[in-house]
């Protein structure tokens, strides 16, 4: 009894002497609310990107789950990358440190100049730009466990293979964030490339309609934009790519508006691309009125079976059975088969060839121009996305060619075969229609 009295009381004085154990955080999780558009993003994924449109909620959503992985696992090594940052102020740190605050956790942190800690752990938060970065010093990132690259369209296709195999602890992850500015940029080849979404990636779209928490100024700036200037509006809010108009054969020839057809309005004209593989199945339902055209509804499906054909066009395009439907002509068994009712389906009665003629592009290409405007109704979305991305080739200088790029012109197409009679007629000077 007395050894152990003896023993304790050594233990006592020599604890006196030893530095305090930290105590270390237990794992908090925190609960986020979360937008519908970023529920993929609750799996785990090695990466993380979402791309679109300003005010979509992209930074707050992603500082959030930041903050909450951080407050998981007091050891998280975090880096948040841009590929420019001269200074601090153009980094995400203010928007962590708010939302460290207004998640409650500031007792969790110990906020630096250039960094944030975390207490009970070994985890970190920092703040760098690739280009700041040799091959040699970004191995001092080795061990970080999330890298957050924010404004990801400014990354470099160099700083993005230095990047890659970098963050490599298990289990590690990397988050892009960014407003699409060029399809060549790095970011967008990686992820939107014509290879398709990477092994591993969730890839999410967002525009400012999908921000539960969009501020009432931004919702008015975009809809200035959308009434001022189209083709700014499709890149700044809808996370389009931004163009150089001088490119786009539409250029300025085209606009978005909402509006019903009149009862004088010449129409409807009907028109029908096959698709194919990754190429859509799209058909249009146009009308020609006041030097205009009015292109109404559309139907755009990829891998669109044959037998589901004609029930998801008089779905997509009102009235489409009882009207003369004008597609490629380059799958005539194609238009057999939809053309056919069947026992278990119906059919698009009128449904025939287009013409096709050599040059037939590039006239029906002069015959679309030579609209005052073409109006493209609001819910056809990927007309207007072809509008703007329609364009020329370009040479290595990048010189405009009087050659157009085979891309983006499905709904474009089925226009061209809709009105393709009245193109034909116009080439030959019998034309004497009145709009
Ligand atoms: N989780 C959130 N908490 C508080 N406010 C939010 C949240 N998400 C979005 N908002 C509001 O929506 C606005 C836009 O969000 P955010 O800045 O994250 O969008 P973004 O997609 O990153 O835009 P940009 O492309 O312009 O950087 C914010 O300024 C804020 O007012
Ligand atoms: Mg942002």
């Amino acid at each position: 009894m007395k050894g152990l009295e003896r023993l304790e009381r050594r233990e006592k004085r020599l604890n006196k002497w030893l530095p305090p154990v930290k105590p270390r955080s237990q794992p908090i999780h925190l609960q986020l609310q979360i937008p519908d558009w970023a529920l993929p993003f609750k799996e785990s994924s090695r990466y993380k990107a979402a791309y679109g449109g300003r005010s979509a909620g992209k930074s707050h959503h992603f500082a959030e789950k930041a903050v909450q992985r951080m407050v998981a696992e007091p050891d998280l090594r975090v880096v948040c990358i841009r590929e420019i940052q001269k200074s601090l102020k153009f980094s995400a740190k203010a928007l962590l440190e708010k939302k460290i605050q207004e998640m409650g956790v500031r007792h969790l942190f110990t906020i630096l100049t250039t960094e944030i800690r975390r207490k009970g752990g070994n985890g970190i938060c920092i703040f760098q730009g690739m280009q700041d970065h040799t091959a040699d010093s970004i191995k001092s990132l080795e061990g970080f466990g999330l890298a957050w690259v924010e404004e990801a369209q400014n990354l470099s296709a160099r700083s993005l293979t230095l990047l890659r195999p970098t963050i490599r602890t298990p289990g590690s992850e990397i988050w892009f964030t960014w407003n699409p500015d060029q399809p060549t940029d790095a970011v967008d080849h990686f992820f939107r490339g014509e290879t398709g979404v990477p092994e591993g990636a969730i890839v999410v779209s967002v525009n400012y309609d999908q921000n539960p928490l969009l501020p009432a100024e931004s919702l008015a700036e975009m809809a200035l934009d959308r009434q001022r200037d189209t083709d700014y509006y499709q890149h700044v809010w809808q996370g389009g790519y931004n163009i150089k108009s001088q490119l786009q054969i539409f250029g300025d020839k085209w606009r978005l508006d909402e509006f019903v057809p009149g009862s004088d309005w010449d129409g409807p004209y009907f028109g029908a691309d096959w698709g194919f593989a990754a190429d859509p199945t799209a058909a249009v339902k146009l009308w020609i009125y006041d030097q205009c055209l009015w292109v109404e509804y559309e139907s755009w499906a990829l891998q669109l079976e044959l037998d589901q054909t004609a029930d998801r066009w008089m779905r997509d395009l009102p009235e489409i059975e009882k009207h003369t439907v004008r597609a490629d002509n380059s799958r005539p068994e194609s238009i057999s088969h939809v053309s056919q009712q069947k026992r278990d389906r119906p059919g698009i009665p009128y449904l025939v060839a287009a013409d096709k003629w050599a040059g037939s592009v590039e006239d029906g290409i002069a015959f679309l121009r030579n609209f005052d405007k073409i109006v493209v109704h609001q819910r056809c979305t990927h007309f207007a996305e072809e509008c703007r991305l329609y364009r020329y080739k370009t040479n290595a200088a990048g010189d405009i060619l009087p050659a157009i790029v085979d891309k983006h012109n499905h709904a474009i197409d089925s226009a061209r075969y809709a009105l393709s009679p009245l193109i034909k007629s116009q080439l030959s000077g019998n034309w004497v229609g009145e709009w």
